[in-house]
């Protein structure tokens, strides 16, 4: 490798762990109306039983396990083209360790068994919403 190709990879790598950076300052926005329990979105509307693991593709997202219960915070309206994503919390049996552990998932990975709340509001998503770092 002549010293020209040397400067190109870092170049590239340079730039992708910046590109990493911006990415977690500026998330793209999942979708613009979501329904909540409350105002706060601080009311587990309903339990769900993880179907299908999943893997969070970054940090707005939550890891799922085949069998685990989930905590469902808030439920996105589906916008054409992506899938249908809620936002929940895994409870698990370190519950200690998952707490404060929030993100999002793909809803058909999961199956609703027990609603709390029937009645939602639906109210705008903000960007504080996709946020993460
Ligand atoms: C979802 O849960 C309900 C009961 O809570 C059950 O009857 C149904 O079979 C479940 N669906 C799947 C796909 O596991």
């Amino acid at each position: 490798m002549d010293h020209s190709c040397h400067t190109l990879v870092l170049l590239i790598v340079s730039f992708g762990c910046l590109h990493q950076t911006t990415d977690a300052i500026h998330m793209e926005k999942l979708a613009n109306r979501k329904m909540c329990a409350d105002r706060y979105c601080s009311y587990v509307i309903s339990v769900a039983k993880v179907l299908e693991d999943y893997i969070a593709s970054d940090c707005r997202f939550i890891n799922l396990k085949k069998g685990k219960m989930i905590y469902v915070y808030s439920k996105f309206k589906p916008v054409e083209g992506t899938g249908l994503f809620w936002l929940g919390s895994v409870y698990g049996d370190h519950y200690v360790d998952q707490m404060g552990i929030i993100g999002y998932f793909p809803s058909n990975h999961v199956n609703e068994t027990h609603i709390f709340e029937k009645k939602t509001i639906e109210m705008p998503t903000a960007d504080m919403d996709f946020f993460c770092a």
